[in-house]
């Protein structure tokens, strides 16, 4: 009889084992809403609270009974799931049913298409190509548009109309005394070499610093962090980055961002050369509450300079609500908290219920691009298991009048409470208690001049929010990290169906820790681990 053996570790064994090392390595054997389980040798379960919540991706907890049932029955139905090309009535009611629910948050009268996608990284990757296909096109149509102004004032001048040239670019003047059919004189010729060499100049894509997008070669373009995004800078176009909650860093961007292309007018018998201002921006992109930033709310203020500005140069906003929406907020949007509409929303994580992987970009409809669709696909995206269970999900939050988003905003509000009295205990330790709802992070203090020689060396590796949440996890059974690219923070992002005796238990976690590091305790963390 073969013995079972423990296979070799080959899935992404090293980080595994650099978790190990401060305290985070865990194997669950069971989950079920804000609860993770750990066995011991004996089959013994412990229970882990997770705040971690799957990154974001489980408003709706762990195993959801009715989406676990949901699926099991579709499973059990035999629901075709992977009939691609083939009409899907899920998919359209889930469709619909967002459609539906972004107007009535956001005021507008618009309805909203979806495409489907598979994870939160590609339904960005699919926001940037249908902005760039929508520039691309517009740009085309007013090169068309120019080209037969061209040819129109080309005749004009040939009968000797004059040219006024109100552009603030220096133009031959036109040579009358071409014979016919001589082909484009110098003033045409003049103009398509300026109207070329402004064409070619690259889209840029604005996003935020802080901002996270996902790790894909294309959304990893617009995520801020260096660490993550400097060694495959070469793969993409540099995107420019503005700082957060800065308006006029926002409209200086798209003020240096734009071309002129020159385009003759009929002026009454006079060839008046214009300027034509073409924006070079595909689109600008942020989250209404930066995640992996560290949970960095965007003010009003900007947030309706962003939607001013991408108006009056006619580009789309793109709001990623991957980890901020579907509730979480205690809105389905976090966006419309702050009174902004998207013509763009790229939503994922949650979508999925937590059991299922599940992203949709979400475009209004007067942006949208019928083309995109034979332009872009993916095997995976919009399958009959996903697309049912993201319907689900949507007919949840909505039920009994919002149920849901009512449950978000109570529990968010009694976790943030109890983290603002950490914060005034210790203001050593905290330094600051951000975000909405569930959504929130607390920030660290920095901690580089601590008496503890551990605590210190952490503190200056970037890998202190690990090291505390190592302790949390081996010593109060907390599941917590720190959001990815601000590692001093800590970031809750529980269920809906948080208790008041799970938050009491993170009470007493936090307070011994912070209590810990207010007393330059040397035990606190295990040594750094090389990385
Ligand atoms: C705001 C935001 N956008 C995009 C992503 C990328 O999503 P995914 O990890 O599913 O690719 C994330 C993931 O954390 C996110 O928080």
């Amino acid at each position: 009889m073969n013995m079972p053996t423990t296979p070799p570790e080959l899935a992404e064994p090293h980080i595994r084992g650099w978790m190990a090392a401060v305290g985070l390595d865990a194997e669950y054997v069971r989950a079920s809403g804000n609860l993770l389980y750990l066995a011991d040798a004996a089959g013994r379960e412990a229970e882990v609270i997770d705040f971690a919540g799957g990154f974001g991706s489980l408003v709706l907890g762990h195993n959801h009974p009715e989406l676990v049932a949901h699926a099991r029955d579709l499973l059990e139905a035999g629901v075709p799931i992977h009939a691609q090309f083939s009409r899907s009535q899920t998919a359209n009611r889930a469709a619909a049913l967002l459609s539906e629910i972004i107007q009535r948050e956001t005021g507008s009268k618009e309805r909203h298409l979806t495409v489907f996608a598979n994870s939160g990284a590609e339904a960005v990757e699919v926001a940037i190509k249908h902005a760039e296909l929508d520039r691309v096109n517009r740009l085309a149509a007013l090169e068309v548009d120019i080209d037969s102004r061209l040819r129109a004032a080309g005749e004009l001048v040939r009968g000797g109309a004059p040219v006024d040239n109100t552009s603030g670019y220096p133009l031959p003047v036109e040579d009358h005394d071409r014979p016919a059919g001589a082909g484009p004189g110098l003033l045409e010729r003049a103009i398509r070499d300026h109207n070329a060499a402004a064409m070619a100049r690259p889209p840029v894509l604005l996003a935020l610093e802080g901002a996270f997008h996902g790790k894909l070669v294309g959304s990893l373009q617009i995520t801020h962090n260096p660490g993550f995004r400097q060694p495959f800078a070469a793969l993409g176009r540099p995107a420019r980055f503005v700082p957060v909650n800065q308006p006029e860093h926002l409209v200086k961007a798209f003020e240096q961002e734009r071309v002129s292309l020159l385009a003759p007018v009929d002026a009454g018998g006079v060839v008046r050369i214009v300027e034509r201002e073409f924006s070079l921006v595909t689109a600008l992109v942020l989250e209404p509450i930066q995640g992996e930033g560290g949970i960095v709310p965007l003010q009003t203020d900007f947030a309706r300079a962003a939607r001013e500005v991408c108006t009056r140069y006619g580009i789309p906003l793109v709001i990623d609500e991957i980890q901020s929406g579907m509730g979480r907020t205690g809105r389905f949007l976090a966006s419309s908290e702050l009174g902004i509409q998207g013509d763009y929303y790229v939503l994922a994580k949650a979508l999925g219920g937590g059991i299922a992987k599940a992203a949709a970009t979400v475009v209004r409809e007067s942006r949208y691009r019928p083309e995109f669709e034979y332009l872009h696909s993916s095997t995976f995206a919009r399958d009959g298991l996903s697309t049912a269970i993201a319907l689900r999900v949507l007919e949840i939050l909505e039920r009994d009048g919002g149920a849901a988003y009512r449950r978000a905003r109570e529990a968010g509000g009694h976790l943030r409470e109890m983290l603002l009295g950490l914060q005034a205990e210790f203001p050593d330790v905290v330094r600051e208690v951000r975000g909405r709802a569930l959504m929130l992070g607390l920030e660290f203090q920095d901690q580089s001049s601590s008496r503890s020689a551990v605590i210190r060396e952490y503190a200056g590796s970037g890998f202190f929010g690990y090291a505390a949440a190592g302790h949390l996890l081996q010593h109060h059974r907390i599941r917590v990290f720190p959001t990815a690219s601000a590692t001093t923070t800590l970031r809750f992002e529980p269920s809906i169906y948080l208790t008041g005796g799970q938050i009491d238990s993170l009470r007493v976690a936090l307070r011994s820790v912070c209590a810990r590091l207010r007393d330059h305790d040397e035990d606190l963390f295990p040594p750094l681990p090389p990385m």
